[in-house]
Order: structure tokens, then sequence, then C-alpha cells
């Protein structure tokens, strides 16, 4: 036999063997959460794989898993029916409006006396989890509210997503059929130190925490995604199995479970009490880990929600307070150029010290060359700083 030919013949029997045993190993980590192997020696079999598809080309298969591994692959995601549609807030900014809120509820429950959870808004990714058995069944984004993506697979990999769920005795009921909603979130620490990484390796910087999650459930491989440290947070309950009479029962009951809740939620009972407690994460929120983009509001008894309803795409029980960006007022002192990896260059404001949104800011980006003509922007003016959802403060 031909030298070459002997070759080719076990290279194609080995590159063959290591499909198969790829596809084992990830079939068992995505799809039934179980580690076969340790991660060092299922990257040996990506590398050997990889060596052999490089040193013979032609026998390259078109289902090898290489095709999905590093790439950014944009997933074609089956789209899965929510059971209940997942519904939006609307959106309130001022005092006058949450007064109207409570009005509209006192009204549309004939005066009755009523009390509010009042909760963070994460700005994240909302999800909807299903279990069945007690085990996590389906993960699916919000979609168009009617249908989502699903991304089981990826969200498997979040660590403190829960594959089986605690074995709860709720008031006399075993609870294992149910569906929770929650946010996927990155925390604002592990977001910076992904965008350091990226400009350490010459990418691309990520804008916001928030776009950083959306990207990292939807786009990457469920591999890709066990990397980044997803966050996950809970506020929404349905089951059939059991009839709950308030939020704070959910709250209650998911803890049980082993479902990630938000610490910070309140049961509050007058408008002072909301407006405090709004006040109070305006300051506060700048010294969470993560970002918020506001305040939800829910009326807390289930039965009163009911009777509420629902109107166009959000229930007439809720409503969300959103926080308007903050700004500062300060002296440019000059400007700068800042390199990237890439060799991108960005103008940053050097400015007097200001105190923006509870932390010193001395610098911010002038975004580009085009923004500094526009505004006819010059050292020793007085500029506006705002951070938004960009964590980096930037000039308005
Ligand atoms: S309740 C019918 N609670 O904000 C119940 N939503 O603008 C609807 N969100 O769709 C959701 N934190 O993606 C609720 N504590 C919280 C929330 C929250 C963040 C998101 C969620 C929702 C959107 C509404």
């Amino acid at each position: 036999m031909d030298e070459l030919f002997k070759h080719e013949t076990n290279a194609k029997g080995r590159i063959d063997e290591l499909i198969r045993l790829i596809k084992t190993y990830d079939d068992a980590y995505y799809n039934k959460a179980e580690s076969l192997i340790s991660d060092f020696e299922y990257d040996k079999l990506l590398e050997e794989l990889a060596t052999l598809e490089k040193n013979y080309p032609k026998l390259k298969r078109s289902d090898s898993p290489l095709l999905r591994v590093g790439g950014d692959v944009q997933k074609d995601f089956k789209q899965i029916a929510h059971r209940y549609p997942m519904l939006s807030l609307a959106n309130t900014y001022s005092t006058e409006e949450i007064e109207d809120f409570f009005r509209r509820v006192s009204t549309g429950l004939g005066g009755e006396v009523f009390a509010v959870s009042t909760e963070l808004k994460y700005d994240g990714v909302a999800l909807s989890l299903s279990y069945r058995d007690g085990i996590l069944a389906e993960a699916v984004t919000r979609g168009d509210g009617v249908r989502g993506d699903d991304i089981t697979a990826n969200v498997r990999t979040i660590k403190s997503v829960p594959l089986q769920v605690n074995d709860v005795d709720f008031g006399g009921v075993k609870v294992k059929n149910f569906e929770v909603r929650g946010e996927i979130f990155l925390r604002i620490p592990d977001f910076l130190e992904i965008n350091i990484r990226q400009d350490e390796n010459g990418l691309q910087q990520y804008a916001n925490p928030r776009n950083l999650a959306a990207g990292t459930v939807k786009k990457l491989d469920p591999k890709q995604v066990a990397q980044r440290p997803l966050q996950i947070v809970c506020y929404h309950f349905f089951s059939d199995e059991i009839e709950l009479h308030s939020q704070q029962e959910n709250y209650e009951l998911m803890q049980k479970l082993g479902i990630p809740t938000s610490p910070f939620a309140k049961l509050t009972n007058s408008i002072d009490d909301v407006e405090n407690f709004i006040d109070k994460w305006r300051q506060k929120r700048h010294e969470l880990d993560f970002q918020i983009d506001g305040i939800v509001l829910k009326v807390d008894s289930i039965r009163q929600q009911k009777i509420l309803g629902t109107i166009a795409r959000s229930p007439r029980w809720a409503i969300a307070f959103k926080y308007t960006a903050e700004t500062a007022k300060t002296k440019l002192n000059k400007i700068t150029l800042q390199v990237g990896r890439t060799g991108a260059v960005t103008p940053v404001a050097e400015l007097e010290p200001v105190n923006l949104a509870g932390s010193t800011i001395s610098r911010a980006t002038l975004h580009n060359f085009d923004f500094i003509t526009e505004k006819d922007i010059r050292p020793g003016d007085t500029v506006f700083i705002e951070k938004g959802g960009e964590v980096i403060p930037k000039v308005v």
C-alpha cells in the first residue's frame, strides 16, 4: 500500500473516532448536564482533531465539532411558544405617575386596601424557565412575547440556575412543575474584566453589561457561554400545582426551590413608602455591583392582580419606574488621545474631578473627532457628563 494512502486511511479513522467521542461528550454536557471527561482532556481531543484537519484538509468533515467552537456562530434557535405571554411593563418617570398608578389600582379594586411589592428592576435579558418533574426543561427568551428562542443549552451552563430544584413541600403541596421568569445579567466587575481581556486580545470592547449578556445567551456556543460568569435573578412564578396568594409567597417558594431571587424586594403599603424606596435606591444603586434601570411596583395580592387584569401588553397591577441618567457639570482641562490595542484612537476628556452617580470622575469619553468638531468642544469649556448604561462616563 502506498505510504500516503495508509496515513490518510489512519487519519480518517482517527478523525471519525474523535468526532464520535466529542459528540458523545457534548451531548452529555449540553443535554444531560453531565461532564464525562475533564475540560483538559476534552480540549486535547479538540486539539488533536484540529491538527488532523489541518494536515489532511480533504478529510475535514462538514459536521466537525470544530465548526462550532470558537466561531461567533449565530445559532439558529428553535422557537418555543410561551405558555403565558411574556408581558412588559408600562414605564413611568415621575412621582405624579406613581400617584396615578396608586389611584388607578385603588379604583380598580373598588377602594380595597392593597400592598405593593417594590423591587429593583434588573437591567438584563428577560428569560422564562420551565421545570418539569423538578428538572430544568426549557429556557426561552422573551422574543416577541408570544414565542421566543430556545436557549436551554446555554442557560444550563449558568452556575446559579438549578438543573434540578430542591424537594419542596409548600403547605402540603409538592411543587415540581412550574415556570419562573427572571433576568440574566452580568456583574459590573465581571463585565469590566471581560473588556480588559478583549482589549488585551486586540478585540473591540463591549458597550455595556446588558448587551454583553444578551450577546452571550444568544450568539455563542454553550462552551463559550460557560466561560462568561452570567448571573440570574427570578421575579415571577406560575404553577398549576399550587395556588399562591401573593408575590411575597412567590418569592418564598422560589427561595425554597433554590431559584435565585433578589434580596432587595420590599413590601410597601403607601405612596410614601414607595417614594422612599425609589429615593434610597437612586443613591444606593451605584453601590450595587450590577446595573438596575429602575424600580418595579407590583400589587402584592394575586387575587387583586386577577381583578386588575391586563391591558394591551402590560398588566394593570404592575408598573416600572425608570431612573433617568444622571449628569454632572465640570470643566474640561484638556483633551488627550487613547490608543486601543487595535490602533483605534479615542479622544478622552481630562476633567476637573466631579462627583457623578456616586463616584469621582476625572476622565470621560469624547466619542470621536466628529463629535468634538460638531459641538465645538475646547479645553476650558464647561461640559456635561453622563453615565448611562455605559459604565464608562461620556461627555454629552
Ligand atoms: S416583573 C408581568 N420584576 O423589566 C411581570 N420585571 O420593563 C413582568 N425586569 O419584562 C415582569 N427586573 O425583563 C419584573 N423585579 C422585576 C424586574 C423585571 C427587571 C425586566 C423584565 C420585564 C421588564 C419590564
